[in-house]
């Protein structure tokens, strides 16, 4: 989704503008821009497309600044192009970036008309330009203007503005949309991600709901939402240049599948001790609240969506507590009843979704025991609007498509599965076998990796159909979906996913020979009614690629049984996701797609 970053510098700063823009091009973007303060004039430049496409034209200009303003946008109103790539100005005096959404845009772009004001695009962005320059007129300085305009933008936004006038320092405004500081040396940034800066700080100064900094390469003030002025906290953050290379992989996607073995060890290491999770390891103070738990509630999105989905199974067996599952984009428009000492859970990889973040807020005002987060990125909004979290530790996800955030939610939930029980002082025996079984975890992911080859022989298969069909039952329902998720999000192959069981009442019509169906068939009490569902299968021609504990026999028209290795049965669900990711990738690097930025999607999605 959109990305922002702004730097004042003693140096000339379009180059570092650009790079920190190719290290936003992994949220997903359709055109991308920049305005560099040039004394009397503004150098501004705008490409439909990738980065390079900007990098291109400033390489032919050569403009020269040491204040500028770039971004990266991903469409929502206005089509991509590069009259609505931002930045967007005003009579070539306020030229602003903005993420976000403004809701009352309809209302204030008319009375800007009315003003005199001339709109170029259909965004709703371009109006903040206006505002600013209308105020800049009152108040003659861009911290007041920034203050009255704030006072009639409705919605979410991280807003960087420059002034024609003032060739020294530019003005950021944070609300519901992520925006930091980066403090580096002889000079002062800002960004809505700190990979955009990463390279060049690491020192970060997290904006609040309602703050409004001025920068110059010397110095930085803040204001919070009363205009008052404030200290935030400096936090340091190492983020360094290895962990976002692709290293010797073709695509990040690639990179973060293979990342899993150390990537599930990071999530559980340090918080499992002896036969037993550890205490408190969701914070201090945890232990007791999860002893109150009668009722669990998650919310999330997407991929995170159906970890909650596969955990909500978890919460049944090992905590004995009855759980719910909603879209975090739904939840909040079916007036929840919350009953008596419920726990909130929200999972996001990016801590950043605006569902999730929206949804986590309005149950802040209902009647929940507490809320914990599952979450990746240990600065987002999430971790810190929470009342308890536990970091994935995955490292930063680059790659559109989630995939060692998704297993390792998995790990992370099942911790908290089982920090459940222990606190309502359940299942001992059976939280012995789980925390023995997740010291072997990473060495079976390892092991599941190993089946690439299998599958690249039967990726051609899939890659030449326009639709597959993924079958699984039980906890592997939602694992069958996060595998249809995959496919389809980077193949761009239509896929749905279904309880085995539900076959025959209706999905079974679609069978034929141009129906891949894909199925998960782990060792389990109802792995015979399974066999018999993909029979059906069979008996219509449609070919199966069966995913398979080796005890599960089968025969399957042209199509194959590949053997899983062994584990814990309850942690099967992170195993039987493996082969559906290498799957996906292999199938959409065959199909010559976009695969780590999949087209019209975004990685941190920011806006309702
Ligand atoms: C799919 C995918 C998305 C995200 C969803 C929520 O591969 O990545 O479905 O899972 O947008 O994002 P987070 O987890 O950052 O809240």
């Amino acid at each position: 989704m959109c990305g922002i970053i702004a730097a004042a510098s003693t140096r000339n700063v379009g180059k570092l503008l650009v790079q920190g823009l190719h290290k936003m091009e992994y949220r997903g973007y359709d055109s991308a821009g920049i305005a560099l303060h040039q004394n009397d004039s503004i150098a501004h430049l705008r490409a439909l497309g990738k980065v390079q496409l900007l990098e291109d034209k400033m390489v032919a200009e050569k403009p020269k600044s040491k204040l500028g303003i770039a971004h990266t946008r991903w469409a929502t109103h206005g089509e991509p192009s590069e009259i609505n790539a931002h930045p967007h100005q005003s009579k070539n005096n306020v030229y602003i970036v903005h993420n976000g959404i403004i809701e009352n845009y309809i209302e204030l772009r008319e009375s800007l008309i009315k003003d005199g004001y001339e709109f170029l695009s259909q965004t709703d962005s371009e109006l903040i330009a206006h505002l600013l320059d209308l105020y800049l007129k009152q108040s003659n300085n861009m911290i007041d203007a920034m203050y009255l305009a704030k006072a009639k933008l409705e919605g979410a936004y991280a807003i960087a503005a420059i002034d024609i006038n003032d060739n020294e320092s530019l003005v950021v405004a944070r609300n519901k949309s992520p925006l930091l500081l980066g403090l580096g040396t002889d000079e002062i940034l800002a960004a809505s991600d700190p990979l955009a800066i990463g390279q060049l700080t690491n020192e970060f100064i997290f904006l609040e709901d309602g703050d409004v900094a001025e920068i110059s390469a010397e110095a930085y003030t803040i204001f919070d939402a009363n205009k008052k002025q404030v200290t935030r906290e400096i936090t340091k953050i190492d983020i360094s240049s290895q962990a976002t290379s692709k290293g010797e992989y073709k695509h990040y996607m690639e990179k973060e599948i293979y990342e899993q073995p150390q990537a599930i060890l990071n999530t559980i290491d340090g918080r499992i001790g002896g036969d037993d999770v550890l205490d408190n390891i969701f914070g201090l103070g945890s232990a007791e609240l999860f002893a109150q738990v009668e009722r669990i509630q998650i919310v999330a999105c997407g991929t995170s969506l159906h970890a909650g989905r596969v955990a909500a199974n978890w919460f049944s067996s090992i905590s004995e507590l009855p759980c719910q599952v909603d879209y975090a984009s739904e939840y909040r428009y079916r007036n929840p009843h919350v009953d008596k000492n419920s726990l909130l859970i929200t999972i996001s990889q990016s801590g950043e979704t605006a569902d999730t973040l929206a949804a986590l807020r309005y149950a802040k005002e209902k009647d929940y025991l507490g809320s914990v987060g599952i979450c990746n990125v240990p600065t987002s909004s999430l971790a810190r609007e929470s009342d308890f979290v536990l970091f994935t530790n995955a490292g930063p996800e680059i790659g559109v498509a989630s995939t060692k955030a998704f297993t390792t939610q998995l790990a992370g939930l099942m911790l908290l599965a089982l920090s459940l029980a222990k606190s309502r002082e359940l299942n001992p025996i059976l939280r012995k076998r789980v925390v023995t079984a997740l010291r072997t975890l990473p060495e079976v992911i390892h092991e599941t990796l190993k089946l690439k080859d299998q599958i690249l022989a039967i990726a051609p298969a899939i890659a030449s159909k326009d639709n597959a069909l993924f079958l699984g039952r039980g906890v592997f329902y939602p694992i069958a979906k996060e595998g249809a998720l995959k496919l389809k999000e980077i193949s761009y192959i239509h896929a749905e996913a279904y309880p085995a069981g539900e076959l025959k009442h209706g999905p079974l019509a679609l069978i034929d020979e141009n129906m891949p169906v894909i199925a998960l068939a782990p060792e389990s009490e109802i792995a015979e009614k399974l066999v018999s569902n993909l029979e059906e299968v069979k008996a219509r021609g449609g070919t199966l690629y069966v995913f398979a504990d080796p005890s599960v026999t089968m025969d399957v028209n042209n199509g194959a049984v590949i053997s899983m290795p062994k584990c814990d049965f309850l942690l099967t669900p992170i195993i039987y996701t493996i082969p559906l990711q290498l799957l996906s990738y292999e199938v959409a690097l065959l199909r010559g797609t976009d695969i780590d930025q999949p087209r019209n999607l975004a990685k941190s999605v920011t806006v309702e």
